[in-house]
C-alpha cells in the first residue's frame, strides 16, 4: 500500500487573496501550497491597471516575507518558489495601455459581469462587452489571457452559466487567438462547451465544485459556508467536472476560487465565497487518491495550467505521508475553511 506520495508543487490559477488583515491569513497559505497563484482583482477599490497590480504583488510578497521572518509560525513557506501572477478587472474604462507599466505586465484581464458576484460593481454589463473589442484584439496580439466569470446575473440562478456560454462563443469566433478561461466551470454544459471549443479556451475547476453539491448547501439545514458563485450544482454536474479533472485533459486545470469572508459575515449576510486555500491541496490529493487517478494529479494541479499560461513547469516537489491529520489542523481563526474539520488522510512531510 502506498504510504508516501510525491507531487509537483501545485499552481492555483484563481485565488482571492483579498487585502489588509485578510491578506495576512491568505498569503502564507498561498505561498505554502502553491508555486504560481493568479490573484483576483476584485478588491475595494479594484485592481484596475498594471500599477495597482504591481503594488498588490509587492504587498503580497511583503506579507509572505514577514510571515517567514516570524519563525515557527505555521504554515511553513518556501518563498523562493512562490510567484504572484496578477490580473486587472475589466471595467468600461480599461484600455490596452493599462495592462503594462515600465516594471510590470499583468497576466490576465478578469471579466466580471457587473453584479454577478462579490465586489463586481465595477465590472461590465453584458451589453458593454461589445465595446471592448479593441482591447480584446490587443490582448490576443500580445498574449494577455481573458478570464471570465461566465454567469449571466439576470438568468435564473441554476441557468446562469449556460446562458453565458453563447457570449463566450461569440468572443471565440471574433478573437480566434485570444486565450479565454471559463473560471470555476460548474455545470455539465460548461464542461461540454469547453471541450467543443478550440485549444484557446480552457477552464478552471475549484475544489469545492469537485466536492460539494446543492445537497451540501441546502439539503439539510442551509449551510452558508457551502455558498459561492457560481453555486455548487447537481451530482450529475459534479460527475462531469470530476471526469474533466481526472482525464488530465489539457484544457482543465485547478483554480481554487478560494474566497474568504469572516464567519459572521457568512452567517449573517450570506456572502458568496468558500475559503479553501489552507485545505484545497490535501483535499484534492485525497480525492485523486481515493478515485484511483493519482497519476493525473500533477496534470490537473500543476502542468495543464502552466502550459495554458505558457509558464515553465514547477520543479519543486511536495511529499506526503499517510498519516491522518487531526481535524482542525488547517483551521483559521475567524474564518470557516473548506472541510477543515474532517480528518485528512495525508500529511505533508516537512524536510
Ligand atoms: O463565491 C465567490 N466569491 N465567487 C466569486 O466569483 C467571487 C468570490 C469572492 O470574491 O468572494
Ligand atoms: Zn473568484
Amino acid at each position: 500500500m502506498t504510504d508516501r506520495i510525491q507531487i509537483l508543487k501545485p499552481n492555483d490559477f484563481h485565488m482571492h487573496l483579498r487585502q489588509e488583515e485578510v491578506l495576512i491569513h491568505t498569503a502564507p497559505w498561498a505561498a505554502h501550497w502553491f508555486h504560481y497563484v493568479l490573484a483576483m482583482p476584485n478588491l475595494i477599490p479594484p485592481i484596475r491597471d498594471a500599477h495597482d497590480a504591481s503594488d498588490y504583488a509587492f504587498h503580497i510578497f511583503e506579507v509572505v516575507h514577514d510571515h517567514m521572518k516570524a519563525s515557527r509560525v505555521e504554515p511553513r513557506i518556501d518563498r523562493t518558489r512562490f510567484e504572484t501572477l496578477t490580473s486587472v478587472m475589466l471595467t468600461p474604462e480599461t484600455t490596452a495601455k493599462m495592462l503594462s507599466s515600465t516594471n510590470h505586465r499583468v497576466t490576465a484581464v478578469k471579466l466580471y459581469p457587473r453584479g454577478a458576484t462579490t465586489n463586481s460593481d465595477h465590472g461590465i454589463s453584458i451589453s458593454e462587452i461589445a465595446r471592448k473589442h479593441e482591447l480584446f484584439d490587443f490582448m490576443q496580439e500580445h498574449g494577455f489571457v481573458l478570464c471570465i466569470h461566465a454567469e449571466d446575473p439576470d438568468a435564473p440562478v441554476l441557468q446562469r452559466e449556460q446562458r453565458f456560454l453563447p457570449i463566450v462563443y461569440e468572443l471565440v469566433r471574433a478573437f480566434p487567438r485570444l486565450k479565454i478561461v471559463i473560471e470555476h466551470v460548474s455545470t455539465a454544459e460548461g464542461v461540454a462547451f469547453v471541450l467543443d471549443m478550440p485549444v484557446t479556451v480552457g477552464a478552471t475547476i475549484t475544489a469545492h465544485h469537485l466536492l460539494l453539491t446543492l445537497d451540501d448547501l441546502l439539503g439539510s439545514t442551509l449551510d452558508p459556508h457551502s455558498f459561492c458563485k457560481p453555486v455548487v450544482k447537481t451530482e450529475a454536474d459534479r460527475q462531469k467536472l470530476l471526469e474533466a479533472a481526472f482525464a488530465g485533459h489539457p484544457k482543465f486545470f485547478f483554480g481554487s476560487d478560494s474566497a474568504p469572508h469572516r464567519t459572521e459575515q457568512k452567517q449573517q449576510k450570506g456572502s458568496a465565497g468558500i475559503f479553501s486555500a489552507p485545505t484545497a491541496v490535501p483535499l484534492m490529493l485525497d480525492l485523486f487518491h481515493r478515485s484511483g487517478v493519482l497519476e493525473m494529479f500533477d496534470r490537473f494541479m500543476s502542468t495543464n495550467g502552466a502550459d495554458f499560461y505558457d509558464l515553465p513547469h514547477n520543479e519543486e516537489y511536495l511529499t506526503f505521508e499517510r498519516k491522518e491529520l487531526p481535524p482542525g489542523t488547517y483551521r483559521v481563526p475567524g474564518y470557516e475553511v473548506l472541510q477543515a474539520d474532517l480528518p485528512l488522510p495525508w500529511s505533508l512531510l516537512t524536510t
